[in-house]
């Protein structure tokens, strides 16, 4: 043997050493809005469980923490990364069998409020538990029932609230009222105060059911027959058949390259993927690093990129069940070219109010990674803060109101401001379409940014921004979650900022209509020299990012 040869060997034998050891190193991660689910997936990490353990362990019990967004009556999205691949499950909610395009229209043809949001009528089937339980059949190492535990027993014994979260259920007790078992469980006489116990025994049961049966307990069992009786006695139109019927889809994930990284995320039903890479497409054509983070320059720059992903989505999205879309079109290179072009960095646009959407940042994201580098992005909603509002009589669980993501008529403008066409209108056991943005940015193939966020049609930019501050303009996770984000999404024609410099908004205000507003609410974990390290976003108080190093 030469020496040439034997410093080859030496050098494989190093290299092997060093990546497997580096592999061995890596830290877990678990980052959740709210401290109680973060401890719950950070003890399923330091038991042994993977990162898919700790998610499903995760979303059950922030259906008991967080009911505002945590659900079991929802339905959301999940990406997620293994084996150097990355797979996702999409358990949206679907449009009941009896649903029909107009059902929300007047006999004159006009929408009749509240429909969508507070009703029997303004659910969809729910997907979680079909998807979490996929995600167990799949993908987890520990037993259901060990998983689902902590979830029963917060439920069952009883959580102490947060400052935040006292006051929020009070802020919607009107709503409450409107349910007996949504007031008997969320009202309480005088108020919440910070570390009142909210107990919820009957979700405590079908938590138990669902952990002994799976899926069959929701689909068809007892809290199945719990709904439908409910919403039979209320004049909803779920069936029997909704439920028996209901399937999750496996979707190929929707990835772009920018730059060196991948960035992948969800595909149609969801806009996320498609919008998100639209725009990193399109941005790739000016030399971003080259503006002031938050300039009039770059303003302007983000401003005119949204509003062309954001025009595209309300025309393009929907479905891809039922609705062709042309994903690769969106998503080339050559389509962010050619609209690049298009883009002056300094342009005026006609102002035409729209409706002013409602601030909910009633979703709920949360990213965990484990020892081994598997990965998960999850986003799940009720839609708006506490659903519909209604708990279905007996089981402890509330109700999504995610019909209202639906285009109710074309070009009315949903709970968001989100105007819609043909592609998102109602149709039996559709999707409707979604923001939600559930992203894991791969480099050189080893996950690089875990991140999502809650906040409607706001999601989209608010993810893509934090994209933007983390691999072009290098931030930590901490100072991304500092800099203030902006949104716009072409109608209405407002700009939303969280706050900018007084000179800037005086600029923007010649052009644009401007509205101040709190701007999404990131959940992110990033690769660094140091390990993976998690940041949940200052603007929620009860998040917490837990490091597991073993
Ligand atoms: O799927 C969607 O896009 C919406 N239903 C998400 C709702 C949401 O993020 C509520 N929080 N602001």
């Amino acid at each position: 043997m030469n020496f040439l040869k034997i410093k080859i060997i030496l050098f494989t034998i190093f290299f092997v050493a060093c990546s497997e050891s580096n592999n061995s190193r890596d830290n877990g991660v678990v980052v959740t809005r709210h401290y109680l689910a973060s401890d719950v997936g950070a003890k399923i990490l330091e038991e042994g469980g993977n990162a898919f353990d700790s998610s499903i362990a995760v979303a059950f019990a922030l259906a008991v923490v967080n009911p505002s967004a945590g659900n079991l009556g929802g339905g959301g999205f999940v990406v997620y990364f293994k084996n150097n691949k990355i797979f996702t499950i999409d358990y949206r909610e679907k449009a009941p069998i009896k649903s029909f395009k107009d059902m929300y229209l007047n006999s004159e043809g006009n929408v009749i409020k509240g429909l969508s949001l507070e009703s029997y009528l303004a659910s969809g089937t729910p997907g979680t538990v079909a998807g979490l339980i996929q995600l167990h059949k799949d993908e987890a190492s520990m037993s259901l029932e060990k998983l689902i535990a902590p979830a029963i027993v917060l439920a069952n014994e009883g959580f102490k609230l947060s400052e935040f979260q006292a006051q929020n259920l009070n802020k919607y007790a009107k709503k409450f009222k409107k349910n007996k078992e949504a007031e008997k469980i969320f009202v309480k006489e005088g108020g919440w105060q910070k570390d009142d116990l909210l107990i919820q025994k009957d979700l405590a049961k079908s938590l138990s059911l669902i952990a002994t049966n799976g899926s069959k307990a929701f689909y068809d069992g007892d809290i199945t027959k719990k709904i439908l009786n409910d919403f039979k006695e209320n004049e909803g139109i779920f069936i029997k058949e909704d439920f028996l019927s209901y399937e999750i889809r496996k979707l190929e994930p929707l990835c772009g390259a920018y730059k060196s990284y991948q960035i992948c995320s969800m595909p149609p039903p969801s806009s996320g993927g498609i919008a998100i890479i639209q725009m990193l497409n399109i941005l790739e054509n000016f030399d971003i690093k080259n503006l002031t983070h938050n300039s009039l320059e770059y303003i302007y720059l983000l401003k005119n990129i949204m509003s062309f992903a954001y025009a595209d989505r309300s025309v393009f999205l929907g479905d891809p069940d039922y609705f062709n879309i042309p994903v690769n079109e969106l998503i080339s290179k050559d389509y962010a070219k050619k609209i690049a072009k298009k883009i002056k960095i300094k342009e005026t646009s006609q102002v035409q109010p729209g409706m002013l959407f409602k601030e909910s940042d009633e979703t709920t994201h949360f990213s965990i990674i484990d020892k081994w580098g598997n990965s998960v992005s999850n986003t799940y909603t009720l839609n708006s803060a506490y659903g519909s509002g209604i708990v279905a009589k007996g089981t402890g669980i509330l109700m999504n109101n995610e019909m209202d993501d639906f285009s109710q008529k074309p070009g009315y403008p949903n709970l968001y401001g989100l105007v819609g066409s043909e592609a998102n209108k109602i149709e039996p056991k559709k999707s409707p379409l979604s923001s939600m943005s559930p992203v894991i940015v791969t480099k050189d193939n080893i996950p690089y940014l875990i991140t999502g966020s809650p906040g409607g049609s706001t999601i989209i930019n608010s993810v893509f921004q934090e994209i933007i501050n983390i691999l072009d303009f290098e931030m930590s996770l901490e100072e991304s979650s500092n800099k203030n984000r902006i949104h716009y999404q072409w109608q209405p024609d407002i700009i939303f900022y969280e706050d900018l410099r007084p000179d800037i908004l005086k600029e923007l205000e010649y052009d644009f209509t401007l509205r101040k507003r709190k701007l999404g609410e990131i959940q992110s974990i990033l690769k660094t020299s140091e390990g993976y390290k998690g940041y949940s976003d200052l603007r929620r108080p009860d998040g917490k990012s837990i490091e597991i190093h073993q």
